[in-house]
């Protein structure tokens, strides 16, 4: 049975993709600071897999303690997704976001040459586009990152690079995720964003649940079909099995480094969402129309093919099971993570 190390592993990609990890039959070891996270999601994971997460409690700003992990087990592979993630904290606070997206990434190379680990997989987000020239976009699409958030993510792909170029041997696959969206369909872990959420899908369930009063709609005069924002919504179950298949590549790909889009290839407006949200769960959500969000572009989705054609990989569920699946997490659990 293969090792994997799963960094922020108990955050809302995390924990998914730590599920699919066991049910693919992989042994599955978690740090986590539990900055944006709780424990409480490690034990989600035994209940829906019935199979234990090793955990660490480590701060990946401390080398040693990093080292520790790699000295405690024996890690046949890496999954790198703790990180910070919010791009209007990352402009007003650029030097937290290089301190603790790059910092860890750097420490987490040196622990995988010193211990000859030879495989990665990296969390990395389609914001590396900025605004596409072109639909779908496709991984050769010219990289313009516009804020903290987005530079420290196409930073740690050239590190990614160069380190690759330094230690032959590691082979390393880069996710670069369009919009994940959606929960576990048992209910039992999903993304609680801390205050206000920035994403849609958070805040449509929220007003869905009665803690916010309305849905602000962020333009409704972009040239797309009615007039709002065009995304590429991703179910997170799919999302994380792209994980599964990208730990795979890493056994059986030349060392190097490979890059795929994790999307469905397929666009939605805002709109759509919200409507097929209404749809699905039988509520009705308030909304108004707000101003544009500065940094926003009016039409973002993925070119899936390379995924598919190298990763096997291809994403299964549409927006209503992503609507469905989202709802069924925040009615289970309104607040958020609560010890059962
Ligand atoms: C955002 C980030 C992106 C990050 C991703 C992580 C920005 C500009 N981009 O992507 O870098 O990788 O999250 O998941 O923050 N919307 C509303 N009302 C809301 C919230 C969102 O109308 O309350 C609209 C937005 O204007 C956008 C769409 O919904 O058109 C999706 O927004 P969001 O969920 O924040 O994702 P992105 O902006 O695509």
């Amino acid at each position: 049975m293969e090792t994997i190390l799963v960094t922020g592993g108990a955050g809302f990609i995390g924990s998914h993709v730590c599920v699919e990890l066991i049910e693919a039959g992989f042994r599955v070891v978690v740090i986590d600071n539990f900055v944006n996270s709780t424990p409480e999601a490690l034990e989600r994971i035994e209940s829906i897999t019935g199979e234990r997460v090793h955990f660490m409690d480590v701060d990946m700003m401390d080398l040693d303690s990093l080292d520790e992990v790699f000295l405690t087990y024996t890690i046949d592979a890496v999954i790198h997704l703790a990180g910070l993630k919010a791009v209007g904290e990352s402009v007003t606070d650029p030097l937290q976001y290089y301190r603790y997206n790059l910092t860890p990434l750097l420490h987490l190379c040196e622990c995988i040459e010193k211990h000859h680990v030879h495989r990665l997989v990296f969390s990395s987000s389609a914001t590396v586009y900025g605004p596409p020239q072109h639909v779908p976009i496709p991984e050769t699409h010219p990289v313009k990152t516009e804020n903290p958030y987005g530079r420290t993510k196409h930073m740690s792909e050239q590190i990614l690079k160069d380190f690759q170029r330094s230690y032959f041997p590691v082979k390393i696959v880069i996710l670069r995720y369009f919009n994940p969206v959606g929960a576990h369909q048992s209910g039992l872990i999903g993304e609680k964003p801390t205050g206000v959420p920035n994403n849609i899908m958070p805040y449509i369930t929220e007003v869905a649940i009665g803690r916010l009063p309305v849905l602000h709609i962020f333009g409704d005069d972009y040239p797309t079909r009615d007039g709002t924002c065009i995304r590429d919504f991703v179910h997170i179950t799919d999302l994380a099995n792209g994980h599964v298949k990208g730990i795979e590549a890493t056994e059986r790909m030349d060392p190097g480094v490979a890059v795929y889009n994790l999307g469905t290839g397929k666009g939605t407006t805002v709109k759509e969402l919200l409507h097929t949200f209404e749809h699905v769960t039988q509520t009705t959500i308030p909304f108004t129309i707000a101003d544009r969000r500065s940094g926003d572009v009016a039409v973002s989705y993925a070119d899936v093919r390379a995924a598919e054609r190298e990763l096997g990989w291809k994403s299964t569920k549409g927006i209503e099971d992503m609507c469905k699946d989202a709802w069924r997490w925040q009615h289970l659990n309104p607040t958020g993570y609560v010890k059962r």
